[in-house]
C-alpha cells in the first residue's frame, strides 16, 4: 500500500500550474458521446477519475486518446447503452452517464452507483427530472432500465440545485423534442463550463442568473473543441498549503471569480492575495495564519463544501476559533478524525464543526478515507512537526494530478512509497 510521507513545517515558496477541473471534464466527457463525431478537450487532468471515465467511453465503444493533458473522443460508432456495475461502482459520478446515454441512445441500463463516503447520495432528484421529460425508468435489482421514444420538453423545479441532476437533465433535454425550463439549477462554474461545451457542440441552452436554465431541443450536436475551466478546489488546497506553512505560491490557471466566496477567508486570516491579468494568483501568508469565522458551505456562488475540508486543515494551526457548518454532505468531517492524531483541537457535532487553532501540529500515521479530506491531511501534513504518514491516496488520486510533485517542486518534503 502506497503512503505519502511529509515532512513538515518547510515553507513553500514557488508557482504550480493548477490542472482543469475534475468536476468540469466528468461530465463533459460524459457529453461528448451525445455527439456522434470527434471531440477534442483540452487542459485535462490526468487522475484516477478521468481514467474511469475513459474506460466506460471505450466500453460503450468510443475511441479515445489521451495525451498531453488533451482528450479526443470520437464516438460515431458507439454500441451499447449500458454501463457494467463494475464501472459504475468504481466512481459515483457516472451516474452522470445516464441523461447522456438516454440523449444518444434513447435508452439506458445501469446499476445504481451506490455507497458513497460522503453519506447517502440519493439520485431522486435526477430520476423525478428525467421522468417529467418522458423517460420510462424501472428500478430493479439495483439497475436502473430506461427507455424513451423520444424525450419531451418539460418545465422542471428542482427542490435543491444538485450539480448532477442539473447535470443529468441539460444532457438528457439537449435533444428532447420542445423546450425544458429548469428551475432552481445548480450555478457552479462547471455546470457552466458543460452549458458552453454543449452549445459550441450546437445545443441550444440559455442560463439565467436566476438559476433558470432553458434548453431548445435540437435535431443533432456536432464535434467541436473545448478547454475545460481550471479546478478551482485544487487552487484552494494550494492555498491552503500556502498559508499553513507560511508560504507564497504564485499560482497559474486561477479564475478569481470562480474562488470568490474563499479568497477573503484567507485575506481574513491574515494572507495578501493578488490576482494579476492571465489567471495568476499570488499569495503571500503570514506567520500564523488568525481566524475567528463562521464558515457554512453553501451551493454555488457559497463557500463550497469541496473546500471545507482543506480549509479547515489551514485553521487547525490558526490564531482563535473557527466554526464549520456542513450544508451540503451529512458525513463530510471524516478528516476530523485523523486531524485529532495530529494535534488539532476540533469538536464535531451533527453539522458543526468547532476547530480552536492549535500552536502546533505533531506528525502521526493518518489515513485518508475520501478526497477532499485525503487533501486535508497533506495540507496538514505540511504544516506539522515531524513526519506525516498518510495512507488511502487512491482517494487523492481521484482528483489531483501530481500533487507530491507539484508541491516538492514549491518547497515541500513530501514523498511517496
Ligand atoms: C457534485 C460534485 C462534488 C460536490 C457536489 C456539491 C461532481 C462530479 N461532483 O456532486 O464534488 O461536492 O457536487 O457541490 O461534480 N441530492 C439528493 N438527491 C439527488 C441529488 C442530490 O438528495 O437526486 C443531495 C445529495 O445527497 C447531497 C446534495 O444533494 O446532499 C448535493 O448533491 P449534488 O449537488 O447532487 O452533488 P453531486 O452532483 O453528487
Amino acid at each position: 500500500m502506497s503512503k505519502l510521507i511529509i515532512e513538515g513545517l518547510h515553507r513553500l515558496e514557488g508557482e504550480i500550474k493548477v490542472q482543469g477541473a475534475k468536476n468540469s471534464i466528468l461530465p463533459i466527457l460524459a457529453a461528448s458521446i451525445i455527439c456522434e463525431d470527434e471531440c477534442v478537450i483540452h487542459g485535462c487532468p490526468n487522475i484516477s477519475d478521468v481514467q474511469v471515465t475513459i474506460k466506460v467511453l471505450e466500453h460503450l465503444g468510443c475511441k479515445v486518446s489521451f495525451c498531453g493533458g488533451t482528450i479526443t473522443v470520437n464516438s460515431k460508432n458507439i454500441s451499447k447503452n449500458e454501463i457494467p456495475q463494475s464501472l459504475m461502482r468504481e466512481m459515483r459520478s457516472s451516474i452522470i452517464f445516464l441523461g447522456a446515454l438516454v440523449s444518444r441512445k434513447k435508452s439506458a441500463k445501469l446499476s445504481f452507483p451506490g455507497g458513497c463516503e460522503l453519506g447517502p447520495r440519493p439520485i431522486d432528484l435526477h430520476l423525478e427530472g428525467l421522468r417529467q421529460l418522458g423517460l420510462k425508468i424501472n428500478e430493479k435489482h439495483g439497475f436502473l432500465e430506461c427507455e424513451s421514444l423520444g424525450l419531451i420538453g418539460s418545465n422542471i423545479a428542482l427542490s435543491f440545485p444538485s450539480v448532477g441532476a442539473t447535470e443529468n437533465l441539460i444532457l438528457a433535454a439537449v435533444k428532447a423534442k420542445g423546450v425544458t425550463v429548469l428551475t432552481n439549477a445548480a450555478k457552479e462554474p462547471e455546470i457552466m463550463d458543460l452549458i458552453l461545451f454543449l452549445n459550441k457542440c450546437g445545443a441550444k441552452i440559455k442560463y439565467s442568473e436566476s438559476g433558470v436554465i432553458t434548453i431548445e431541443g435540437v435535431n443533432k450536436l456536432h464535434g467541436t473543441e473545448h478547454k475545460i475551466i481550471p479546478d478551482r478546489i485544487a487552487a484552494v488546497t494550494y492555498m491552503a498549503c500556502a498559508a499553513i506553512t507560511s508560504g507564497s505560491l504564485v499560482l497559474k490557471n486561477v479564475v478569481e471569480d470562480n474562488i470568490s466566496s474563499i479568497i477573503p477567508i484567507f485575506e481574513e486570516a491574515g494572507c495578501i492575495i493578488k490576482m494579476f491579468c492571465d489567471n495568476i494568483l499570488i499569495i503571500d501568508s503570514p506567520e500564523r495564519p488568525y481566524y475567528n469565522r463562521l464558515i457554512r458551505t453553501m451551493p454555488y456562488p457559497g463557500f463550497p463544501t469541496d473546500a471545507q475540508a482543506p480549509v479547515m486543515a489551514m485553521t487547525t494551526i490558526a490564531d482563535g476559533t473557527s466554526m464549520f457548518v456542513e450544508n451540503i454532505f451529512s458525513n463530510r468531517y471524516k478528516h476530523v478524525g485523523e486531524l485529532l492524531r495530529l494535534g488539532a483541537d476540533i469538536k464535531v457535532e451533527d453539522k458543526v464543526a468547532i476547530v480552536e487553532g492549535v500552536k502546533r501540529l505533531y506528525g502521526a500515521e493518518v489515513s485518508a478515507s475520501d478526497l477532499r479530506g485525503a487533501a486535508s491531511l497533506i495540507v496538514a501534513g505540511l504544516g506539522a512537526e515531524g513526519i506525516t504518514k498518510i495512507s488511502g491516496l487512491n482517494h487523492i488520486d481521484r482528483g489531483y494530478e501530481n500533487i507530491e510533485k507539484n508541491l516538492s517542486n514549491v518547497g515541500a518534503v513530501i514523498r511517496r512509497v
